[in-house]
Protein backbone atom coordinates (compact mmCIF):
# COMPACT_ATOMS: atom_id res chain seq x y z
CA UNK A 1 0.00 0.00 0.00
CA UNK A 2 2.66 2.33 1.20
CA UNK A 3 4.34 2.13 -2.28
CA UNK A 4 1.09 2.74 -3.76
CA UNK A 5 1.06 6.57 -2.48
CA UNK A 6 4.99 6.84 -3.72
CA UNK A 7 3.69 5.89 -6.43
CA UNK A 8 1.10 8.60 -6.93
CA UNK A 9 3.31 11.27 -5.26
CA UNK A 10 5.63 10.78 -8.09
CA UNK A 11 2.88 11.00 -11.25
CA UNK A 12 1.94 14.03 -10.13
CA UNK A 13 4.78 15.53 -9.32
CA UNK A 14 6.22 15.06 -12.75
CA UNK A 15 2.92 17.00 -14.06
CA UNK A 16 2.95 19.94 -11.37
CA UNK A 17 6.05 21.03 -12.78
CA UNK A 18 8.19 22.69 -9.90
CA UNK A 19 5.18 23.65 -7.67
CA UNK A 20 5.14 23.23 -3.85
CA UNK A 21 1.75 23.69 -2.69
CA UNK A 22 0.93 22.97 1.12
CA UNK A 23 -2.80 23.71 1.23
CA UNK A 24 -4.92 20.85 -0.31
CA UNK A 25 -8.89 21.99 -0.45
CA UNK A 26 -11.35 18.98 -1.31
CA UNK A 27 -14.62 19.76 -2.73
CA UNK A 28 -17.76 18.49 -1.92
CA UNK A 29 -21.06 17.36 -3.87
CA UNK A 30 -22.01 20.56 -5.76
CA UNK A 31 -19.13 22.44 -4.82
CA UNK A 32 -16.96 22.26 -7.87
CA UNK A 33 -16.89 25.79 -9.20
CA UNK A 34 -15.01 26.32 -6.35
CA UNK A 35 -12.15 25.79 -8.77
CA UNK A 36 -13.08 28.46 -11.07
CA UNK A 37 -11.29 31.13 -9.28
CA UNK A 38 -8.03 28.91 -9.18
CA UNK A 39 -5.28 30.73 -11.57
CA UNK A 40 -2.94 29.39 -13.78
CA UNK A 41 -4.04 26.14 -13.79
CA UNK A 42 -3.08 22.24 -14.23
CA UNK A 43 -5.53 19.84 -14.83
CA UNK A 44 -4.68 16.48 -13.67
CA UNK A 45 -7.49 13.69 -14.34
CA UNK A 46 -7.54 11.01 -11.92
CA UNK A 47 -7.49 9.00 -14.89
CA UNK A 48 -3.90 10.21 -15.83
CA UNK A 49 -2.57 9.18 -12.69
CA UNK A 50 -1.96 5.52 -12.68
CA UNK A 51 -3.95 3.51 -10.23
CA UNK A 52 -5.49 5.91 -8.49
CA UNK A 53 -9.21 5.76 -7.68
CA UNK A 54 -11.70 7.21 -9.98
CA UNK A 55 -14.67 9.59 -8.89
CA UNK A 56 -17.87 8.19 -9.95
CA UNK A 57 -21.21 10.72 -8.50
CA UNK A 58 -22.63 13.19 -10.29
CA UNK A 59 -21.52 16.73 -9.32
CA UNK A 60 -17.58 15.48 -8.57
CA UNK A 61 -15.56 15.91 -11.64
CA UNK A 62 -12.49 13.71 -10.93
CA UNK A 63 -9.69 15.96 -11.23
CA UNK A 64 -6.88 17.45 -9.56
CA UNK A 65 -6.12 21.49 -10.19
CA UNK A 66 -3.00 22.96 -9.01
CA UNK A 67 -2.91 26.39 -9.07
CA UNK A 68 -3.18 29.72 -7.31
CA UNK A 69 -5.79 30.92 -5.09
CA UNK A 70 -5.76 34.46 -3.74
CA UNK A 71 -1.97 34.62 -4.21
CA UNK A 72 -1.19 31.03 -2.83
CA UNK A 73 0.12 27.93 -4.48
CA UNK A 74 -2.69 25.21 -3.48
CA UNK A 75 -3.76 21.78 -4.83
CA UNK A 76 -7.76 21.18 -5.02
CA UNK A 77 -9.39 17.57 -5.33
CA UNK A 78 -12.64 18.40 -7.61
CA UNK A 79 -14.02 15.02 -6.40
CA UNK A 80 -13.20 12.94 -3.61
CA UNK A 81 -13.86 9.23 -2.74
CA UNK A 82 -16.42 7.96 -1.00
CA UNK A 83 -17.01 4.13 0.75
CA UNK A 84 -20.65 4.19 -0.87
CA UNK A 85 -18.89 4.11 -4.17
CA UNK A 86 -17.16 0.55 -2.64
CA UNK A 87 -13.84 2.24 -2.71
CA UNK A 88 -11.83 1.03 0.95
CA UNK A 89 -11.35 3.43 3.43
CA UNK A 90 -7.41 2.40 3.19
CA UNK A 91 -7.01 3.83 -0.39
CA UNK A 92 -8.68 6.99 0.94
CA UNK A 93 -5.54 7.12 3.23
CA UNK A 94 -3.33 6.32 0.43
CA UNK A 95 -4.21 9.38 -1.35
CA UNK A 96 -3.88 11.81 1.67
CA UNK A 97 -0.29 10.07 2.48
CA UNK A 98 0.31 11.18 -1.31
CA UNK A 99 -0.61 14.96 -0.51
CA UNK A 100 1.68 14.52 2.42
CA UNK A 101 4.80 13.15 0.36
CA UNK A 102 3.85 16.05 -1.94
CA UNK A 103 4.34 18.51 0.74
CA UNK A 104 0.71 19.41 1.88
CA UNK A 105 0.55 20.34 5.75
CA UNK A 106 -2.84 21.60 5.41
CA UNK A 107 -6.19 20.62 4.27
CA UNK A 108 -9.51 22.71 3.40
CA UNK A 109 -12.06 20.09 3.47
CA UNK A 110 -15.76 20.70 2.78
CA UNK A 111 -19.01 18.81 2.30
CA UNK A 112 -22.93 18.83 1.45
CA UNK A 113 -24.91 17.80 4.70
CA UNK A 114 -28.13 17.68 6.02
CA UNK A 115 -29.13 19.77 8.92
CA UNK A 116 -30.33 18.36 12.29
CA UNK A 117 -30.91 21.43 14.01
CA UNK A 118 -33.89 23.58 13.31
CA UNK A 119 -31.93 26.61 13.03
CA UNK A 120 -29.90 25.69 10.63
CA UNK A 121 -31.87 26.25 7.12
CA UNK A 122 -30.47 24.82 3.82
CA UNK A 123 -28.11 27.33 2.20
CA UNK A 124 -26.79 27.54 5.41
CA UNK A 125 -22.69 27.08 6.07
CA UNK A 126 -21.21 25.07 9.43
CA UNK A 127 -17.74 24.98 10.80
CA UNK A 128 -16.56 21.41 11.80
CA UNK A 129 -15.79 22.02 15.40
CA UNK A 130 -15.65 17.75 15.99
CA UNK A 131 -16.95 14.55 14.54
CA UNK A 132 -18.78 11.48 15.12
CA UNK A 133 -17.66 8.72 13.29
CA UNK A 134 -20.59 6.51 12.73
CA UNK A 135 -19.56 5.06 9.49
CA UNK A 136 -18.13 1.95 10.67
CA UNK A 137 -14.84 2.17 8.79
CA UNK A 138 -11.40 3.62 9.67
CA UNK A 139 -9.23 4.36 6.94
CA UNK A 140 -6.00 3.82 9.27
CA UNK A 141 -7.05 0.00 10.29
CA UNK A 142 -4.14 -1.93 9.11
CA UNK A 143 -0.20 -2.18 9.71
CA UNK A 144 0.52 1.30 10.93
CA UNK A 145 3.32 3.15 8.64
CA UNK A 146 5.19 4.99 11.52
CA UNK A 147 7.10 7.42 8.91
CA UNK A 148 3.71 9.16 8.31
CA UNK A 149 2.14 8.95 11.87
CA UNK A 150 1.51 7.18 14.94
CA UNK A 151 -0.19 3.57 15.72
CA UNK A 152 -2.96 5.70 18.61
CA UNK A 153 -3.52 9.30 16.74
CA UNK A 154 -4.49 11.97 19.11
CA UNK A 155 -7.50 13.48 17.32
CA UNK A 156 -8.55 16.02 20.08
CA UNK A 157 -8.44 18.87 18.02
CA UNK A 158 -8.93 17.48 14.93
CA UNK A 159 -10.71 20.39 13.41
CA UNK A 160 -7.42 23.07 14.23
CA UNK A 161 -8.90 25.57 17.06
CA UNK A 162 -6.46 28.15 15.57
CA UNK A 163 -8.01 27.83 11.85
CA UNK A 164 -11.51 27.48 13.42
CA UNK A 165 -10.99 31.02 15.12
CA UNK A 166 -9.76 32.56 11.87
CA UNK A 167 -12.38 31.43 9.87
CA UNK A 168 -15.16 32.84 12.32
CA UNK A 169 -13.21 36.05 12.42
CA UNK A 170 -13.07 35.96 8.25
CA UNK A 171 -16.81 35.08 8.64
CA UNK A 172 -17.93 38.11 11.11
CA UNK A 173 -15.45 40.79 9.00
CA UNK A 174 -17.59 39.57 5.61
CA UNK A 175 -20.87 39.69 7.26
CA UNK A 176 -21.14 36.17 6.41
CA UNK A 177 -23.47 33.89 8.76
CA UNK A 178 -21.25 31.05 10.36
CA UNK A 179 -22.79 28.02 12.46
CA UNK A 180 -20.52 25.78 14.70
CA UNK A 181 -21.00 22.09 15.02
CA UNK A 182 -20.58 18.48 14.87
CA UNK A 183 -20.30 16.55 11.52
CA UNK A 184 -21.63 12.36 11.56
CA UNK A 185 -21.04 10.36 9.20
CA UNK A 186 -22.93 7.89 7.60
CA UNK A 187 -21.63 5.43 4.96
CA UNK A 188 -24.62 5.90 2.87
CA UNK A 189 -25.63 5.68 0.03
CA UNK A 190 -28.88 5.47 1.26
CA UNK A 191 -30.33 8.79 3.04
CA UNK A 192 -31.28 8.24 6.79
CA UNK A 193 -34.28 6.85 8.13
CA UNK A 194 -36.13 9.46 10.36
CA UNK A 195 -35.78 7.07 13.04
CA UNK A 196 -31.91 7.71 12.70
CA UNK A 197 -31.87 11.60 12.13
CA UNK A 198 -33.85 11.12 15.55
CA UNK A 199 -31.39 9.12 17.06
CA UNK A 200 -28.21 11.16 15.39
CA UNK A 201 -29.65 14.07 17.58
CA UNK A 202 -29.21 12.48 20.81
CA UNK A 203 -25.76 12.01 19.81
CA UNK A 204 -25.36 15.33 19.50
CA UNK A 205 -24.77 16.04 16.13
CA UNK A 206 -25.54 18.88 13.73
CA UNK A 207 -25.36 17.33 10.66
CA UNK A 208 -25.47 14.69 8.92
CA UNK A 209 -23.27 13.22 5.63
CA UNK A 210 -21.20 10.57 3.59
CA UNK A 211 -17.86 12.01 3.42
CA UNK A 212 -15.04 14.00 5.09
CA UNK A 213 -14.12 12.21 8.13
CA UNK A 214 -11.93 9.49 6.30
CA UNK A 215 -10.14 12.13 4.87
CA UNK A 216 -9.64 13.88 8.43
CA UNK A 217 -8.60 10.99 10.20
CA UNK A 218 -5.92 10.18 7.57
CA UNK A 219 -4.68 14.06 7.54
CA UNK A 220 -4.70 14.73 11.39
CA UNK A 221 -2.67 11.22 11.67
CA UNK A 222 -0.21 12.47 9.27
CA UNK A 223 -0.36 15.67 10.87
CA UNK A 224 -1.71 18.29 8.36
CA UNK A 225 -3.96 21.00 9.89
CA UNK A 226 -7.75 20.41 8.95
CA UNK A 227 -10.36 23.18 8.55
CA UNK A 228 -13.84 21.88 7.82
CA UNK A 229 -16.48 23.43 6.50
CA UNK A 230 -19.82 21.69 5.82
CA UNK A 231 -22.42 23.49 3.61
CA UNK A 232 -26.01 22.38 4.63
CA UNK A 233 -28.31 21.42 1.32
CA UNK A 234 -31.25 19.44 3.36
CA UNK A 235 -32.78 18.87 6.86
CA UNK A 236 -32.52 15.70 7.61
CA UNK A 237 -35.65 12.78 6.85
CA UNK A 238 -38.20 13.88 8.73
CA UNK A 239 -37.75 17.02 10.00
CA UNK A 240 -39.72 18.68 7.01
CA UNK A 241 -42.57 16.73 4.80
CA UNK A 242 -40.13 16.40 1.75
CA UNK A 243 -38.80 13.27 0.34
CA UNK A 244 -34.53 13.50 0.03
CA UNK A 245 -32.77 13.54 -3.47
CA UNK A 246 -29.37 13.98 -4.61
CA UNK A 247 -30.85 17.07 -7.35
CA UNK A 248 -31.49 18.86 -4.23
CA UNK A 249 -28.21 18.92 -2.70
CA UNK A 250 -26.78 19.60 -5.79
CA UNK A 251 -29.06 22.98 -6.30
CA UNK A 252 -28.82 23.85 -2.55
CA UNK A 253 -24.80 23.12 -2.50
CA UNK A 254 -24.80 25.53 -5.58
CA UNK A 255 -27.03 28.15 -3.91
CA UNK A 256 -24.36 28.82 -1.04
CA UNK A 257 -21.35 28.34 -3.02
CA UNK A 258 -20.53 32.11 -3.26
CA UNK A 259 -20.64 32.44 0.16
CA UNK A 260 -18.32 29.23 0.94
CA UNK A 261 -15.89 30.74 -1.90
CA UNK A 262 -15.07 33.92 -0.36
CA UNK A 263 -14.50 32.66 3.14
CA UNK A 264 -12.08 30.09 1.40
CA UNK A 265 -10.24 32.35 -0.66
CA UNK A 266 -10.00 34.77 2.65
CA UNK A 267 -8.41 32.12 4.60
CA UNK A 268 -5.89 30.98 1.76
CA UNK A 269 -5.05 34.62 1.43
CA UNK A 270 -4.14 34.73 5.55
CA UNK A 271 -2.39 30.99 5.81
N1 LIG B 1 -27.74 12.81 4.66
C1 LIG B 1 -26.54 12.30 4.29
N2 LIG B 1 -25.73 12.92 3.43
C2 LIG B 1 -26.14 14.09 2.92
C3 LIG B 1 -27.37 14.67 3.28
C4 LIG B 1 -28.21 13.99 4.20
O1 LIG B 1 -29.32 14.43 4.56
N3 LIG B 1 -27.46 15.85 2.58
C5 LIG B 1 -26.32 15.97 1.85
N4 LIG B 1 -25.51 14.91 2.06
Amino acid sequence: MTDLCRSFAEQIRAKMENRRPQTLIILGSGLGTLAEDIKEKIIIPYTDIDGFPHSTVSGHAGCLISGRLHGSEVLCMQGRFHLYEGHRPQIIAEVIKTFKLLGICNLIVTNAAGSLREEMAPGSLMLIADHINFSGRNPLIGPNDDAFGPRFPDVSNAYDKEFRDRLKNIASRRGISLQEGTYLMVAGPNFETAAEIRAFRTFGADTVGMSTVPEVLAAVWCGMRVLGISVITNYGTGMRPQTQSHAETLSQADAAANSLKLLINDFIGEI
